[in-house]
């Protein structure tokens, strides 16, 4: 044995048990408007926190510690001060902007949750299903995704397919499937007012979310109906189908993409956006691909086994997609040039 190698290991593991640890205070830290009551005050002192806070000092004193340890906060030992700077707080502290990260904190503790259920299943078969992980993954995955979405969809994304957008801006009929808690439906619906963006979903939760915030912002072109993808109407036909993050949680990927190409008018649009992932394992090992395997195995999969479905996994990459998309009968598959470190986008056409 090689001691060098055990004490290497010894450190990458004891890496990976403070970043668990540390996220799980971080979770507390923005569950109980710690970060929001520190973001923009600059450099405070703990008694300060706490009376801004209304939080237990004794608490604080432990969760303040713990976070200037980790480098969220700095501390500045001379006047015992904790600072949120303005670049950690945009990470953590608000909701709305596009570097928020904060849905992972409340996502992560979600999947641990399952272990029970994934390791039971993995044993008897099935899975943990939709139901099983209940309201907070709903709304983690909405936390975690929609900051991104809301700014890079229709400045970054969709420019790449000008010929999609003038058609949106002269009003198009869309299906955006596995809508979640409709961010994207939404976005949709403010940015192209000519347009009909229906958001379809399973989740009676996440379409509740989705139908709140569309009646909240005044967006009377977008529409949630519970529905699965594979019954999606075929008439009228969609111009654009959407699918963020879903293929991959998919029971029956292919019946989808089937349905998909038979609601899509002939000239439409799918536009397919998976994680960003190689076809191999080989292509695949590193920290990303090691997060997009773990969260598959923890939530994207298990749904799908739950279901009786393929468990297609969240790590696959362009040739896995263009073979489901040509089985499915699409002609046509592109990948699109957009720069972004955690999906794959993809143009299919009939
Ligand atoms: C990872 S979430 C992505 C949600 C959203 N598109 C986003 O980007 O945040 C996958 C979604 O697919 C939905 N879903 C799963 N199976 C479905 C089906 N057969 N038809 C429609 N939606 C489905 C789930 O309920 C869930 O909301």
């Amino acid at each position: 044995m090689d001691r060098e190698k055990v004490r290497a290991f010894m450190e990458q593991f004891m890496g990976m048990t403070t970043s668990a640890a540390l996220l799980a205070v971080t979770e507390v830290a923005g569950r109980t408007g710690l970060l929001a009551t520190l973001a923009g005050q600059g450099p405070r002192a703990l008694g300060a926190i706490a009376a801004d806070s209304g939080l237990n000092e004794r608490y604080l004193r432990e969760i303040l510690s713990a976070l200037a340890a980790g480098g969220i906060l700095h501390y500045d030992p001379a006047g015992e001060t904790f600072e949120l700077t303005g670049e950690v707080a945009a990470c953590l502290a608000d909701e709305k902007s596009p570097y928020f990260l904060g849905g992972w904190t409340q996502f992560v503790p979600a999947l641990y949750r399952a272990i029970p259920g994934v390791a039971r299943a993995m044993r008897e078969g099935g899975g943990v299903s939709y139901a099983e992980f209940g309201s907070e993954a709903v709304e983690a995955i909405d936390r975690a995704n929609s900051p991104g979405m809301r700014v890079l969809l229709t400045r970054k994304w969709l420019p790449t397919l000008p010929h999609l957008v003038k058609r949106l801006e002269q009003g198009a009929r869309v299906a955006d499937i596995g809508c979640g808690s409709g961010t994207s439906t939404l976005t949709l619906a403010k940015a192209y007012p000519r347009s009909q963006i229906t958001g379809y979903d399973i989740d009676a939760t996440a379409l509740a979310r989705g139908r709140s915030a569309a009646e909240r912002e005044g967006l009377a072109n977008a529409r949630f109906e519970q529905r699965s993808a594979e019954d999606l109407p075929r008439e009228p036909s969609f111009d654009l189908v959407t699918a963020f993050d879903v293929v991959h949680d998919l029971a029956r990927p292919r019946v989808v993409l089937r349905r998909i190409r038979e609601a899509l008018a002939s000239d439409g649009t799918f536009l397919l956006v998976e994680p960003a992932a190689g076809d191999s394992l080989a292509e695949n090992l590193h920290p990303g691909g090691a997060l997009l395997y773990s969260v598959s195995t923890l939530y994207c999969m298990t749904v799908s086994l739950s279901q009786g479905g393929e468990g297609l996994g969240a790590a696959y990459g362009p040739k896995r997609a263009e073979a489901l998309c040509r089985d499915a009968g699409f002609a046509s598959f592109r990948r699109l040039d957009v720069e972004n470190p955690f999906n794959a986008f993809y143009e299919v056409r009939p």
